[in-house]
This record gives structure tokens, C-alpha cells and sequence, in this order.
């Protein structure tokens, strides 16, 4: 069948549906119904959804959950996760706990500069081009006042722009990198209307000052377009506690811990998963918070590369009889603009904590990604994880298996003191 399909987005929604079913489901009513199980009967909900994308056909849903407990300086907040991964809302639950008895989380944001670039080619004099950007620099800020004077009066704004030359890595090849402070919001529009603008104002004064003055001199802008590297967008956060504190009651050996985070450090097969681990607390609550988790995952695992090597983002160390465990990464999200207000369940979760600011947020971020990663180190060198990944995922693998609810019931309580696979639970089902 030819599933090229022409003026699809003009479609409405059923007829979207309607032609995806036909041609990619031979017409199964099976595959239609699951597509409006999904969609909300709340039609105000539904059309909010539709709208933020083109061709919506359906909802997609993660669980949401919540982690009680987090003790972060000394407040305490219920921290809203979208996550589809068993046991990482529990994990992040026993951290939470763990280190609430301990003094908790502290965190702490360390720059709060949000980067843009104005990418061009120039193939004449470097002293000719810096003479004239610094002939209309001011111009340029000047010219920008209609979009940045609201963001300023909120204290936020152009902190500099300069252009830099960056012919040693390109021929011909200049940036205009512009630093900004964008508040509460993340920034991405108003970073990327300001490019644009600096953009245009910069050729309408090539143009005006005939700055092109020889016949084969050249200027192409390539592209105006924020950087979703912030590595002085930064936020740390910590745990300390006695050595005996995280010793007792535990079969945790804290040599053993900060042998695994220095793997981390010099193993790049391990640093990733190492990071992965912090992503999960991470990414639930960026997703949950209505912000863009792929502009955090990408930022982080840069700054993660930033000496040259992708390293395990945190550190464990003991200074005199206290453990020490810390992690700082770049965090750029919003608590204003996006999803944030729009999107019900995302309101919601602000809410919840308390409607941070930016900065707020970042520290919970950055508390849950340490909590992640205490949680999975933790397990990773006493129990090992599966032990308590399968026993969150039997669940899921007596769904697959099509198990009903007394079966679901027993099975839970045969595998508390059984291991749990996928093998296991298949015969436990067969024997019933
Ligand atoms: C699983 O989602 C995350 C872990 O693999 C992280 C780690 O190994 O540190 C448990």
C-alpha cells in the first residue's frame, strides 16, 4: 500500500484518524478504539491538547507520581514526577526519607546566564569587522529595546553580546555570542527573537553604512539560535552526614560508594549510565514541571564532556568523618511561560511545590537528581538493582502475562520472598 499522503495536516482530527487506520492498521476497529481511549472527555482538556502540536491524534500518558519527603534547606516539598520507569518515584521516596533524617538536601544556584549565538561568514579583514561591530554595538542593543525592555523591568535582559572571532576553527567564520538572564522564564523565545532582531538590525546596517565596499567581499548569516548549553546556568546540590550515620542500618560501605562514583569519573561505558541514573530524577520532574527535558538531557551531558572526557556528574568524598555527595550541572527551565500555566496537570505540579521560581526549581531538580543517583549507587553496591527494579516491574510483567486481579494479588505476595523474572512469574501463573 502507498502511504504517501498529501495535505495531511488539513485533515481534522477524525479524518487524520480515519486515513491512519485504513492505511496503516488494514482498518482494525481495535486499533482505532485504543486511539480514542486516550483522548480526554473533557473536550476544553482535549482541544488544549491538540493544540500544542500539529497532528494530534490521541493523548500520550506517563504516570505521574509524586516523592513526599524532600527535606530541601530545610523545607520540605512533595515532588511531582513523569516517569514510565518502575521504581524510580520509590527509589527517589527512600533517598527522600533517608536523607530527611540526616540535615537533607542543600542547594544552591550558581548562575542563572542563558546563551544565544548569531552564527555568519565574513571573507574580509577581521580589523575591518570588528571596527564596524564596534561602531554599531550600541545601535544594536538599541534596536532591541522593544523586545527586551519587558524582561528588564522583570530584572532580566542582554548582560553582553560580542562578536568573536572564530576563524582559528572555521575560515571566514564569526559568532555574535550574546549572554542573557531570562528570569523565570526559560528563555528559548524571547533568546531567539532577540537573535533574530540582532540579526536584522546588523544587515540593515551592512546595507545602510555599504559596509561591503570591495567586489568580492561576502557576509552569510548561517543561523540565529539560542545555545541549550548553559554551563553557567548552574545549581548544586548536596548531602553530608557522619560516615557512621550512613554505615549504620545499612549494609552500605561507603568506600565501596565512592569507589563507584570515582568509575564514574574515568569510564565513560560507566559515566553514562552513572548519568542516566541522575537523569531519571531529573527528567520526571522537568517533564512534570511542563519544561523542555530535552534541552536539560542535552545541556547536562555536555557539561558532562566539559574536561574533555564524559565523566559521572557527581562527587563522594569524605572530609573529616563526614561523607560528602554532591552533584552541580546546568539546569535552564521556566516556572513562567511554555506549559507551565497552560497545561492543567503541569499548573498542577507547580502548585504542589509551592509555585517556585526558576531558581527554586532548579534546586528541586538538582535535589532529585542527587536523591536518584544516592538510590541507584546505594543499591548498586549492596543489593544490586534488579532485586528492586523486578520486584516494582512484577506488576507490569503480570499485565503482559494478562494476569487478573486475585492472580496479581497472590503473585505479590508469593515474590516477596522470591526472585522475580519474567520466567518465574510466567510458571507461578501456569501452576494456578
Ligand atoms: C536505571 O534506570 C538507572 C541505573 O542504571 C543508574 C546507575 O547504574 O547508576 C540504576
Amino acid at each position: 500500500m502507498n502511504n504517501f499522503v498529501n495535505g495531511f495536516s488539513k485533515k481534522n482530527k477524525l479524518e487524520k484518524i480515519d486515513w491512519i487506520i485504513n492505511n496503516h492498521f488494514h482498518n482494525n476497529k481495535k486499533a482505532k478504539k485504543i486511539l480514542f481511549k486516550y483522548l480526554n472527555d473533557d473536550a476544553s482538556i482535549q482541544s488544549l491538547h491538540d493544540e500544542f502540536i500539529e497532528n494530534t491524534i490521541s493523548n500520550f500518558y506517563l504516570p505521574f507520581a509524586v516523592a513526599p519527603n524532600f527535606l530541601i534547606n530545610g523545607k520540605y516539598y512533595t515532588i511531582p514526577m513523569a516517569i514510565e520507569e518502575s521504581s524510580v518515584v520509590a527509589a527517589a521516596c527512600n533517598a527522600a526519607k533517608f536523607w530527611s533524617n540526616l540535615g537533607g538536601f542543600k542547594t544552591k544556584v550558581l548562575g542563572v546566564e542563558k546563551i544565544g549565538q548569531v552564527h555568519f561568514f565574513y571573507n574580509g579583514s577581521p580589523v575591518k569587522l570588528k571596527a564596524f561591530f564596534k561602531e554599531i554595538r550600541k545601535n544594536i542593543i538599541k534596536g532591541l529595546k522593544s523586545i527586551t525592555s519587558n524582561m528588564e523591568k522583570r530584572g532580566g535582559g542582554i548582560n553582553s553580546l560580542e562578536l568573536v572571532d572564530m576563524n582559528n576553527k572555521i575560515d571566514s567564520y564569526y559568532q555574535i555570542f550574546v549572554k542573557f538572564t531570562t528570569i523565570d522564564s526559560m528563555g528559548a523565545n524571547f533568546i531567539n527573537t532577540c537573535l533574530e532582531k540582532i540579526t536584522e538590525i546588523f544587515k540593515s546596517y551592512i546595507e545602510e553604512k555599504q559596509f561591503l565596499d570591495k567586489t568580492d567581499e561576502k557576509i552569510d548569516f548561517i543561523m540565529s539560535i539560542l545555545s541549550n548549553y548553559t554551563p553557567n546556568c548552574l545549581v548544586k546540590s548536596s548531602v553530608e552526614c557522619k560516615v557512621e550515620d550512613l554505615e549504620k542500618n545499612n549494609e552500605l560501605k561507603v568506600d565501596n560508594f565512592i569507589n563507584a562514583v570515582k568509575i564514574s569519573k574515568i569510564d565513560t561505558f560507566r559515566a553514562v549510565t552513572h548519568n542516566k541514573g541522575i537523569m531519571n530524577g531529573i527528567d520526571s520532574v522537568v517533564i512534570a514541571t511542563g519544561n523542555d527535558f530535552r534541552s536539560v538531557e542535552a545541556g547536562i551531558h555536555a557539561y558532562a564532556s566539559r574536561n574533555g572526557i564524559y565523566s559521572g556528574l557527581s562527587n563522594a568524598y569524605i572530609k573529616k568523618g563526614f561523607f560528602n555527595f554532591e552533584l552541580t550541572i546546568p539546569i535552564s527551565i521556566g516556572t513562567v511561560g511554555g506549559l507551565t500555566k497552560l497545561h492543567p496537570l503541569v499548573n498542577w505540579a507547580h502548585n504542589l511545590l509551592g509555585n517556585p521560581n526558576a531558581e527554586t526549581l532548579m534546586q528541586i531538580i538538582a535535589a532529585a537528581g542527587l536523591a536518584q543517583n544516592f538510590a541507584a549507587i546505594k543499591s548498586l553496591v549492596t543489593t544490586g538493582i534488579q532485586k528492586g527494579h523486578m520486584k516494582m516491574h512484577l506488576l507490569n510483567i503480570l499485565n503482559q502475562l494478562g494476569a487478573n486481579q486475585i492472580e496479581k494479588n497472590d503473585a505479590i505476595e508469593y515474590f516477596k520472598k522470591k526472585y522475580v523474572s519474567h520466567k518465574n512469574v510466567r510458571e507461578f501463573l501456569n501452576k494456578k
